[in-house]
């Protein structure tokens, strides 16, 4: 897959899965905007030394303000936006009846109005362009639904819906919108998980094992390349088999 010359914004990318797709995607030789609110220098810098171009910018993803920020030193400093991956996302886990109105808000702004609001600022540069690609990271959650995660699922199931919506109404203009729906991925959250819960996990994916924030990027390399161009609209599970039970 050659992305050469091709621009792509990760959103959350200073660690974890967003990182991963950072890296992978300057590997196909795209210059990347690494953007997160934590500092996002460090993976700037890696691209750099793998002899790829980068740019840093801190990023909220839930203030429009920020986002405009973030797509206009894109523009400045390459001239184009191909490609868009929605990646942050948080967790605030708690059951239903206990949910606070913040963590319900929190979660909903950061892993869904943020879809919004990037690719919103992307569009009108890719509709010039006439070629684009929308990638969100949703999850298995936002189909299968989670105890404890009302707010994270309702979030992940709003991508898909916008998603779908979104490559209905740039279709015509050779812009693709597709969602990737990891299931378990080998992330600080599952390191912290006890053996027992581990096992209890691997028995219910077919595959056997884990998955790894490399296989999440591999998929966001595919639907991000020219390869990808008749698919859009669509969901891919990267789970090992979970979401197929
Ligand atoms: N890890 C998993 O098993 C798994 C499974 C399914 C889906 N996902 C999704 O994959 C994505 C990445 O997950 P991860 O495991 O790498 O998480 P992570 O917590 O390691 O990384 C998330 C990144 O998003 C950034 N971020 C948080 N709030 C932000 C904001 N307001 N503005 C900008 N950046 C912000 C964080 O600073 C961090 O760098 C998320 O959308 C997550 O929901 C993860």
């Amino acid at each position: 897959m050659d992305l050469s010359g091709k621009v792509a914004i990760v959103t959350g990318s200073a660690r974890g899965i967003g990182r991963e797709i950072a890296l992978r995607l300057a590997e196909a030789g795209a210059n990347i905007v690494i953007s997160d609110i934590a500092d996002a220098e460090p993976v700037a810098e890696e691209i750099k030394k793998m002899g790829g171009q980068s740019l840093a910018v801190m990023t909220d993803v839930t203030s429009a303000s920020d986002v405009a920020g973030l797509v206009g030193k894109a523009i400045e400093k390459f001239g184009r936006i191909d490609i868009l991956v929605n990646n942050a996302g948080i967790a605030r886990d708690q059951l239903l009846m206990r949910m606070s109105d913040e963590d319900w808000e929190a979660v909903l702004n950061v892993n869904l109005k943020s879809v919004f609001l990037c690719t919103r600022a992307v569009l009108r540069h890719m509709v010039k362009q006439r070629w684009g690609r929308i990638i969100s990271i949703s999850s298995i959650v936002g189909i299968v639904g989670n105890p404890g995660q009302a707010n994270y699922a309702s979030a992940k199931a709003g991508i898909i819906g916008f998603t779908k919506t979104i490559a209905r109404e740039v279709g015509s203009r050779g812009i693709t919108a597709n969602a990737i729906a990891p299931g378990f991925i080998v992330s600080r959250m599952t390191e912290q998980l006890s053996e027992e819960q581990k096992g209890e996990m691997l028995k219910r994916i077919p595959l056997g094992s884990l998955g790894t924030p490399r296989d999440v990027a591999e998929a966001v390399a595919f639907l991000a390349s020219e390869e990808a161009r008749y698919i859009t609209g669509q969901v891919l599970g990267v789970d090992g088999g979970l979401g197929g039970l």
